[in-house]
């Protein structure tokens, strides 16, 4: 029988995320200590799900003295100050080998830091990514958890038991040392955004550019959802674009305002990889679309510019399954400029991150969930020092079947006037890619000219200057 008396698990903040998966936690068979600062909150929560799986605590020192050693206590609190108000509080009432853990969308660098802090306490601080949303909290979210070797083998299996499993592998896993976790869980919310645009370009052509009605491009999401492009965000768009709205009759996207909103992951994705150098143009491109869609006063303002659109569509025959590949195309270069900031991450810092993991853990719970992880987790294993995924031998072969269709449906959007970011410059970065000479040979003649820069020759090692002023001779740097 299970002792009830003593948690072997908390769970601290019970607002929809905290209760969840404390709910999560009680459904598995464990007994979940629960602390929330308002203690009106808890006696709510007691009152809708308590049962013997809980012990409510109206102290924090109450909550820690009712949780078996080690202690593990998971913090759904506000990110920032707050998360950090209660670490503290926590850190004071624990003892030695207790673990807190962090289960809020934290910025990977407080990750760090709180981590350093907490161990020098000679406790264990476990930052970890929690994606799915308040279903997946309740049902099997993925999980990424940092923190150390040993911290995880306490808290592990506790965490794997609550997550989503995908043919019995369960989508948790550990990522690797102190803010491993929380930049996977950021690069994976990027990711997030550029799949979202990109399914967001295809519909907006296919409304706007093939004139079709929403609950025909329905249909259509529903039919790719068969296929290479199956996943959770496909299958969530054929239901919206489903939707009619009761007060007008229209399609619920029609009367839906146009500007996109952003809690901020998708920025720290593309800052984190402006420092580490990483191109991560689509979800960049996905982030900079948000922002220009809630840019309303300039957007109201410019509708007066003229669009200069060239004709109408050419090829309505063959236009879906071209924007099909098109979307398909630019979605795999999302994923692949994705996993290179996450192995240019784990190398800064020293993480050893297996992007075979990510894939892996990504396949259920969690919003990008897809059929089309499988194919990444297959391309690590055939070389896990591929250069870019985009050279796996499957997604060469997928790139080069949609090729075509992608220029066409880029020349396409362009001709017509219609936005397109993340679609276009996915296959700008392609072209980029696989460019045997690219103009930057001319950016460094022109840094050498202002600036003295030096360039590096393709024909001899070395560096070299050339006296632009004067006589225009090139000497060795
Ligand atoms: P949501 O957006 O789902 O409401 P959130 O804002 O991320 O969630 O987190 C809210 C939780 O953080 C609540 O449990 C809140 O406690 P109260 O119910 O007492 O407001 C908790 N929280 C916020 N600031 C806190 C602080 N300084 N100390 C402790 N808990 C705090």
């Amino acid at each position: 029988m299970t002792d009830h008396s003593q948690a072997q698990i908390g769970v601290i903040g019970l607002a929809v995320m905290g209760s969840n998966l404390a709910r999560n936690f009680a459904n598995h068979g464990y007994t979940v200590a629960v602390y929330n600062r308002t203690a009106a909150k808890t006696e709510e929560f007691m009152a809708r799900y308590g049962d013997g799986s809980f012990l409510p605590a109206e102290t924090i020192e109450e909550f820690v003295a009712s949780l078996e050693r080690p202690r593990r206590a998971i913090i759904m609190v506000q990110a920032g100050a707050a998360t950090d108000a209660v670490i503290n509080q926590l850190a004071d009432a624990m003892e030695e080998g207790d673990i807190i853990v962090d289960g809020g969308n934290a910025l990977y660098t407080d990750t760090v830091r709180r981590e350093k802090e907490i161990s020098a306490r000679g406790l264990h601080f476990v930052g970890t990514g929690i994606s799915g949303g308040e279903e997946g909290a309740l049902n099997g979210p993925s999980i990424m958890p940092g923190g150390t070797e040993e911290s995880y083998a306490s808290l592990g299996p506790l965490l794997e038991d609550i997550s989503a499993h995908v043919d019995g592998t369960p989508c948790c896993t550990h990522i690797g040392p102190d803010g491993a976790g929380h930049f996977v869980k950021m690069v994976h919310n990027g990711i997030e955004y550029a799949d979202m645009q990109v399914i967001g370009e295809a519909y907006h052509l296919l409304r706007y550019a093939a004139g079709l009605e929403p609950a025909r491009i329905a249909e259509i999401f529903r039919e790719w959802n068969e296929g290479d492009l199956n996943s959770y965000l496909i299958e969530i768009t054929a239901e919206v674009l489903a939707q009619v709205d009761t007060a007008t009759g229209r399609p619920l996207i029609d009367v839906i305002v146009d500007s996109a909103g952003q809690k901020g992951t998708g920025r720290w994705t593309v800052k984190a990889a402006l420092d580490l150098g990483i191109p991560v143009t689509g979800i960049g491109e996905a982030v900079f679309a948000r922002a220009l869609s809630s840019a309303r006063p300039q957007r109201r303002a410019a509708q007066s510019l003229p669009s200069g659109a060239l004709g109408t569509l050419e090829d309505p025959e063959g236009f879906v399954e071209d924007v099909r590949r098109a979307l398909y195309a630019s979605k795999v270069v999302a994923y692949a400029q994705g996993f290179d900031e996450i192995k240019a991450g784990s190398q800064e810092h020293g993480w050893d991150v297996d992007p075979r993991d990510l894939a892996t853990i990504w396949r259920g719970g969690c919003i990008i969930r897809a059929k089309f992880l499988n194919r990444i987790v297959d391309a690590y294993n055939a070389n896990p020092e591929v250069e870019s995924l985009l050279l796996d031998p499957y997604f060469t072969e997928q790139i080069t079947e949609s090729l075509d269709s992608w220029r066409r449906v880029v020349v396409t959007a362009t001709r017509m006037g219609l936005p397109i970011p993340v679609f276009a410059s996915s296959l700008s970065y392609y072209d980029s890619l696989r460019s045997e000479r690219l103009p930057a040979a001319l950016i460094q003649g022109q840094r050498d000219y202002f600036g003295a820069h030096t360039y590096e020759r393709t024909d001899r090692p070395g560096r070299f200057h050339t006296l632009w002023s004067e006589d225009r001779s090139e000497v060795e740097a």
